[in-house]
């Protein structure tokens, strides 16, 4: 495996609320003023062996990861502010944990982005690229990761999709194919959103891509199968946070009972920029796909009809200025149990939403660099654990399970290491 030495680039798309909590955060971490955490690759351990070994290390220093010392930052933003500028506007961190860090923010300013509000309707730019077709605007965005590679004298880059969730597009024709996707590029075809340019750009370029919002964007078979040819590692799509992650916490534990589900009624207020943008019935409708998908993945009505068949299930997002990035999401769950008694689960989650997704974009931004050194490319399923709506391989369902994920991520490490996977069969006591 390539060893993790020189510095590595995290691109993201969109410098808003996410990408500059998570910058500001990793440079008060490498400045000392905090501790990293919510993040696995930082603070967690990974048992290796049998348990009598007590081998647990932890993740970092099992696994060749890039140094948080070794990072250097850029993004596109068609809003032209600095990071420090981003930050402050979103308003997730207060002003007493910037200002350590505001020298630091100030120096990033995003580059000129790919971007049309016929995508995202609630958001108006003026740091924009021009060009006649949209493989004019790839190709510089090509030119902006090679150009940023080498002007920061850098190993490797990751891309890093933290922009706001784009309209709902069911693929087409235009998808299907590499040759047919750069086509629809050069005719300027509606299928071709900008987040799209932005994957085949950084595949193209031999740098992997994590999708951090609902949006298709690289979860196309042209792209994934431009992501093979290349080999590049690509994941998506939309972070795991707040209300999603606690229901494949839920949901499993309400299956592992067999106890039934009548309803999950989710609703949230959130008053920030995403939310603003979520507004918007087309961006909610990517959204709505996405968080809807986990419940019936999970619980397998069609194996379990007594259980689980027709039970309902509604999300909804309301947009609600005063509370900013604080997110408030209500969860209202029907159950039933032994001689279908019915009863209720409430649960009232007051979260943070970039607070939450921070520290994913930086676990995505060092497994995905990790995976291209270790030979990994296409879909890297292993990194689920992280998404709500997980990309797989074509005629496979997704997993959704956090607990199934998380032993996934972790023996996929243990593989890639050369260490035994592990099967919590104790075999041990037995032989
Ligand atoms: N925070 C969470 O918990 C969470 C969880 C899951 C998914 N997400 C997703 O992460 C994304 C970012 O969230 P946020 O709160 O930072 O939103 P935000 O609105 O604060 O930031 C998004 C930024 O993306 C920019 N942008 C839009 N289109 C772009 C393009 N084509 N190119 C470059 N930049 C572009 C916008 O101008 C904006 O500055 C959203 O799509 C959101 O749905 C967030």
């Amino acid at each position: 495996m390539k060893a993790a030495a020189g510095k590595l680039g995290v691109l993201t798309v969109g410098l808003g609320a996410v990408s500059t909590t998570f910058m500001a955060g990793v440079e008060s971490v490498r400045r000392g003023h905090s501790r990293p955490i919510g993040s696995l690759t930082q603070m967690a351990t990974i048992r290796l062996g049998k348990r009598t070994e007590g081998r647990a290390p932890l993740i970092k220093d099992f696994v060749p990861l890039a140094e948080l010392d070794d990072l250097v930052f850029g993004a596109w933003d068609p809003i032209p502010d600095d990071a420090l500028t981003a930050a402050r506007k979103a308003g997730v961190l207060d002003e007493r944990d910037l200002a350590p860090v505001a020298d630091f923010l100030a120096a990033i300013k995003p580059m000129p982005a790919a971007f049309e509000t016929k995508y995202v309707a609630r958001i108006q730019g003026t740091n924009l690229k021009t060009g006649t077709t949209k493989r004019d605007l790839a190709e510089q965005i090509r030119k902006d990761i090679r150009d940023f590679i080498s002007r920061n004298d850098l190993d490797r880059a990751v891309v890093v999709w933290c922009a706001s969730t784009e309209i709902f597009i069911t693929p087409g024709p235009q998808h299907a194919t590499i040759e047919q996707f750069e086509r629809a590029m050069e005719r300027n075809d509606d299928a071709i959103a900008p987040s799209m340019l932005y994957a085949w750009a950084a595949i193209m370029e031999g740098v992997p891509f994590a999708n951090g919002a609902p949006n298709l964007c690289v979860d196309t078979l042209a792209l994934i199968d431009l992501a093979q040819q290349k080999g590049v590692p690509v994941s998506g799509k939309d972070f795991k946070t707040g209300q999603t992650w606690l229901k494949t916490v839920l949901a499993p534990a309400l299956k592992a009972r067999m106890l039934g589900l009548a309803g999950w009624y989710s609703t949230n207020i959130l008053g920030n920029r995403d939310g603003e943008v979520l507004d918007d019935p087309a961006s909610f409708k990517t959204k709505e796909e996405s968080k809807l998908s986990v419940l019936h993945t999970i619980l397998q009505p069609e194996v379990y009809p007594d259980l689980y068949k027709d039970f309902a299930h509604v999300v909804r997002i309301n947009y609600y200025p005063p509370r900013g990035d604080n997110k408030e999401g209500w969860d209202n769950i029907d159950i039933f149990g032994w001689m279908n008694y019915p009863m209720q689960i409430k649960i009232n989650f007051l979260c943070r939403d970039s607070i939450l997704a921070a520290p994913l974009v930086l676990d995505l931004a060092l497994l995905s660099d990790f995976a291209s050194r270790a030979g990994m490319k296409g879909i890297q399923e292993w990194l689920s654990f992280y998404y709500k709506s997980p990309m797989a391989a074509a005629g496979l369902q997704p997993e959704h399970d956090l607990f199934i994920q998380q032993t996934k991520l972790k023996n996929t490490m243990r593989h890639l290491m050369g260490e035994e996977q592990i099967t919590h069969l104790g075999l041990e006591y037995y032989t």
